[in-house]
């Protein structure tokens, strides 16, 4: 790609033109003792890298299509000119080479498999187009995305390939990955993989890739979890940055003239959530909305504007999988519901939810107490307005698009906080750029295993009382 000073090798003639043609370049050129061999401030390189590097439109360097010529600021250089000289100091360079490659545009590549259908690009990104660029900061540390579908030769050109086991499944035979591996290990050393998704692993279990390879494939991993390399929570609570003053008493419970509502949407569930709903409405009265109740669409206005007049809202997890706290919850929340929970532990709701927001059911030594509990919230606003006290002193986000009228229109360029955007695409180009400087010294590599204990491994029963082990089913 590029290349050091090759000094002696360099003729006398050669390299007097090099120095006339940085005095073109640099606008403001003070140290004339920085072009010495022993700084990293001069890079050398092929005319067919610069220009490469130029039209991937970066302002200062244009390539003339009529000249055939590399121009600096609308400079051309000395005719037949094949190297390029480069001082990475000056404030005119629009990106930094060899010794400095934080200003290159990192490129990633969301590899959206076979399915013909690039769901999570087209969603969280610009549609239609097949290729964004993120501004990471200011000084043009940006980064180059683009959807791949299923040509698996393009991966080549990137430096980070994102795999999203979403909704789509990657083809899982071992004559594919071994390709992919190939491709990686030959044109591409310092590529990184992520393994991408927003489900728990009990949807995934069928999409883990064969066996040699689910252990050496992913560098890093970009899921709810909080020890993801690039942790995505479905939501998150935002504590005020000053303290507003409590001014209004808001009696929550006003206007509303429900009391438990649900939207069932997936049979797939790890739990038998079927039948503790069932259960749960032979003691008190459940609305059911969506698919299998009164009929309203998952994400429909209509459907929100009905289960916001109910007090409480039944939050139960597809799977009890430690911190898989689903969009389901943190909607709740948002409509001003107090959500009924069964998923990961308390632990993890007190961890991550507003505190004394929700209605855990393992706290209770049968359902029956649940359901007392609910009835005797429901009977005192006082101790229902307890369960919003927390809005006097945060704010919920909500990372999930597909949710309510508040994410209808996503924006060509997706909020930072959504779980595929510019920011998280940038911070994978900033850990990139992290590992890549440190490579050199460290060839130690440590991988993603999707199949892992800590990941495949960490869904658990829906609650530690009996009552509630009863409705799991035996995996
Ligand atoms: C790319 O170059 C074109 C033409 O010079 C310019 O209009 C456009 O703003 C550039 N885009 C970026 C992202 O720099
Ligand atoms: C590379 O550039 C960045 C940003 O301009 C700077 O912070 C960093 O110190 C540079 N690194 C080296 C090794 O010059
Ligand atoms: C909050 O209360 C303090 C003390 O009573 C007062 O000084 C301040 O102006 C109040 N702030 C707002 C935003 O009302
Ligand atoms: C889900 O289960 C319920 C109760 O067993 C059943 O009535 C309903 O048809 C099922 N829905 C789907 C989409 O399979
Ligand atoms: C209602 O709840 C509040 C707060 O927990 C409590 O102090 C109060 O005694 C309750 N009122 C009744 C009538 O139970």
């Amino acid at each position: 790609m590029s290349y050091p000073l090759p000094g002696r090798r360099l003729s006398i003639c050669f390299v007097t033109t090099i120095l006339l043609l940085v005095i073109n370049v640099v606008t403001v050129f003070q140290n004339i003792t920085k072009f010495s061999r022993r700084t990293h401030s001069i890079t050398i390189m092929d005319s067919s890298v610069f220009k490469e590097r130029a039209t991937s439109n970066y302002s200062k360097f244009q390539f003339s299509s009529k000249s055939q010529q590399l121009q600096i600021n609308g400079i051309s250089p000395p005719a037949k000119t094949n190297k390029f000289v480069y001082n990475e100091r000056s404030d005119s360079n629009a990106f930094l080479l060899k010794n400095n490659q934080s200003k290159l545009p990192v490129r990633v590549a969301f590899f959206e498999g076979f399915r013909g259908d690039n769901w999570i690009f087209d969603r969280y990104f610009k549609p239609f187009t097949s290729e964004v660029r993120c501004a990471c900061s200011q000084d043009r540390d940006d980064v180059v995305i683009k959807q791949m579908v299923s040509k698996r030769y393009e991966i080549k050109s990137f430096d980070i390939v994102v795999f999203p086991y979403d909704v789509t499944v990657l083809r899982g035979d071992k004559l594919f990955w071994a390709r992919l591996h190939e491709i990686r290990e030959q044109e591409r050393p310092h590529q990184k993989w992520i393994y991408a998704t927003r489900e728990s692993p009990f949807k995934l279990r069928r999409t883990i890739i064969p066996r040699p390879f689910t252990k050496k494939s992913f560098h890093w991993s970009l899921t709810y979890r909080t020890i993801s390399d690039f942790p995505s929570p479905y939501g998150y609570y935002q504590l005020y940055e000053t303290q507003p003053n409590r001014t209004r008493t808001k009696n929550w419970a006003m206007g509303k003239s429900g009391l438990i509502a649900w939207m069932s949407s997936n049979n797939h569930t790890s739990w038998y959530r079927q039948n503790f709903v069932g259960r749960l409405n032979d003691l008190t009265k459940i609305d059911i909305y969506g698919k299998n109740g009164v009929q309203c669409g998952r994400s429909s206005e209509e459907c929100e504007s009905k289960i916001k007049t109910y007090k409480f809202y039944l939050a139960l997890e597809n799977s009890c999988c430690k911190e898989y706290i689903s969009e389901k919850f943190w909607r709740t929340l948002t409509w001003n519901c107090v959500p009924i929970v069964v998923g990961p532990s308390k632990e993890d709701y007190k961890r991550m939810a507003p505190p004394h927001s929700f209605i855990h059911a393992d706290d209770y030594d049968s359902m029956e107490d649940l359901v007392d509990f609910v009835h005797k919230v429901d009977a005192n606003d006082t101790l229902y307005n307890t369960f919003f006290q927390w809005k006097d002193t945060g704010y919920v986000v909500n990372s999930f698009p597909d949710a309510g009228s508040d994410t209808k229109n996503v924006p060509d360029e997706p909020p930072d906080q959504l779980f595929y955007s510019c920011a998280k695409v940038c911070a994978m180009a900033k850990k990139y750029r992290l590992e890549k400087n440190k490579a050199s010294l460290d060839e130690s590599l440590s991988y993603f295993d999707p199949g892992s204990h800590g990941w495949d491994g960490s869904c658990h029963d829906c609650g530690t009382k009996s009552w509630i082990k009863k409705f799991q089913k035996d995996n």
